[in-house]
């Protein structure tokens, strides 16, 4: 069989050409990086992992009519998506003060904020992914004010979805990071949510105990990411009960 044509590849993903116009496959690499990518690591099963969690969240987002480019997942690393024009924003929604905005504010982790606060990056890698306002979005054409209205409006149910379903689980949704996409029926353009959505890309604090089950475990060491990630899917029902993650084999002489 012919090698698939890369298209791109990122920090935890790679593109591949789909299997029909429109499409793409999305790999899910077991790499971690934190800190735009000074630190790295591989994580045995991460790539699993953030499969099958993505696929859940993109399909309940699915079914309660949020669109998202997520087709089917192929097999335990690879996923069909929809290919979409990525608006270049990572869109952040924040429930509790965490991470940049508790260094950049002075607030302490876990702080309630008095309302959801929807946040955006410009998608820069060699610029870090700098903060920026719906002024310079507007004004350097990333997205219309129409485009902007309609991701805050999307960026908002997402967070109502996600923190339901996590808090059913016994999980806070502190904060998370959304990438949207534009795609066209025809002349109609609609956004639709792209990339993934997975633990790399949320803060999930444990309800009762405060345990981070998150990619901060990676950022901050706090212990072994892959059973972090377990433990999510395994809460979700995405993994059977009583499945904890399993290192390779190790050759003991
Ligand atoms: O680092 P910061 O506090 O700004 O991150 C807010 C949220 O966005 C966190 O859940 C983090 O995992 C996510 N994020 C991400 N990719 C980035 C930056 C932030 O997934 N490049």
């Amino acid at each position: 069989m012919a090698r698939r044509k890369m298209i791109y590849e990122g920090k935890a993903k790679i593109l591949y050409e789909g299997p029909e116009p429109g499409t793409f496959v999305q790999y899910f690499k077991d790499d971690a990086t934190a800190f735009n990518a000074q630190k790295k690591d591989v994580i045995d099963g991460k790539g699993v992992l953030n499969n099958r969690l993505s696929e859940f969240f993109m399909k309940g987002l699915t079914n309660i009519g949020i669109p998202t480019h997520f087709l089917k997942r192929l097999n335990m690393r690879e996923q069909l998506i929809r290919s979409a024009e990525i608006v270049p924003l990572e869109v952040i929604v924040r429930n509790f003060a965490a991470g940049t905005m508790s260094n950049r504010l002075g607030i302490e982790e876990g702080t309630p904020l008095p309302r959801p606060i929807v946040e955006f990056s410009y998608k820069d890698d060699a610029l870090g992914d700098p903060l920026v306002t719906e002024e310079y979005i507007i004004a350097f054409g990333w997205a219309s004010q129409q485009d902007l209205d309609d991701i805050i409006a999307l960026a908002l149910r997402v967070n109502d979805f996600m923190s339901g379903v996590m808090y059913g689980v016994g999980i806070k949704l502190v904060d998370f990071k959304i990438e949207v996409g534009r795609v066209w029926d025809n002349d109609f353009m609609r956004l639709i949510i792209a990339d993934e959505i997975s633990p790399d890309s949320c803060r999930l604090w444990d309800m009762e105990t405060g345990r981070k089950l998150d990619k901060d475990v990676f950022r901050r060491d706090l212990g072994n990411l892959a059973d972090a990630y377990t433990e999510v899917a395994r809460r979700l029902g995405v993994l059977p009960s009583n499945v904890t993650h399993t290192p390779k084999p190790t050759i003991i002489n």
